[in-house]
């Protein structure tokens, strides 16, 4: 199923934020979102993710108008979402914290074994408190919360954030690795010029809110280019 905004303005009591946003995510695809600090990226995956009302604009999934949509008919939908810092619950157990995806979750299936398939860790240390984790595993944490309820299209808000440089490496291929297992479409935020190149097909640049460029094969491959939105 894809996803289409069309016409996306968005913002924060009256102030405009996401200014005529249109783009497509097809079926399977990973699309990577970049843009320096406060361009409007977060905002953006919350509108789609329901968390933010659009002033204007559409944001349809598989064809369902998602824009009159709560988040949890989100997760029903089969739509995941990884939000930015993670936002684990930290004095909930591990465990408890999957439990929590599973719940806000579709009902038909669960992928508890695929979660631990992919992060081993995360059935290791099912029973400590989510809080005293490294920030790593903590983002693998969020990752499994949103795959145990089966999402078809994954929302990921910066996932190397407060990583170390070893774990970001890992994550960027398990992400890949999801996508290519299940057909998992990924729209992802990053700032990581690695992981930017290592997991995304093709890329949308954004600055001040609007879409600003495409890149993807030589321009998505050529470091100049995507530093360009990146480094201020
Ligand atoms: N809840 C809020 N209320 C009011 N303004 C907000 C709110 N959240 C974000 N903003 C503002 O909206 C703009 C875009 O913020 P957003 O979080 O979408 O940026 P971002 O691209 O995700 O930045 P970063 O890379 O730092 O995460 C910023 O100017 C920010 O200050
Ligand atoms: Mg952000």
């Amino acid at each position: 199923m894809s996803l289409d905004i069309t016409g996306l303005n968005a913002g924060y009591d009256g102030t405009p934020i996401l200014r005529d946003v249109e783009f497509s995510v097809d079926d399977g695809e990973i699309v990577g979102i970049v843009g320096r600090n406060g361009v409007g990226k977060t905002t953006l995956l919350k509108a789609i993710m329901g968390l933010l009302e659009p002033e204007t604009g559409r944001i349809r999934y598989g064809g369902e108008e998602l824009t009159t949509m709560g988040a949890d008919e989100h997760a029903q939908l089969g739509i995941g979402y990884v939000p930015q810092g993670r936002d684990v619950f930290p004095d909930l157990t591990v465990r408890e914290n999957l439990l929590v995806g599973e719940s806000v979750g579709r009902d038909d299936e669960t992928r508890y074994e695929q979660v631990y398939e992919y992060f081993p860790i995360l059935e290791e240390r099912a029973d400590q408190k989510a809080g005293t984790m490294s920030g790593g595993q903590q983002q693998m944490l969020a990752i499994g919360r949103a795959l145990v309820g089966d999402p078809d299209l994954l929302l990921v808000d910066e996932p190397s954030e407060g990583v170390q440089p070893s774990i970001v490496q890992s994550i960027t291929e398990d992400l890949r690795a999801i996508s290519d297992e299940f057909g998992t479409t990924i729209l992802f935020v990053e700032q990581n010029l690695s992981v930017i190149q290592g997991l995304a097909d093709r890329c949308y640049a954004i600055d001040h809110g609007k879409i600003v460029d495409e890149l993807d094969g030589d321009a998505l491959a050529d470091r100049g280019q995507l530093e360009e939105y990146l480094v201020v």
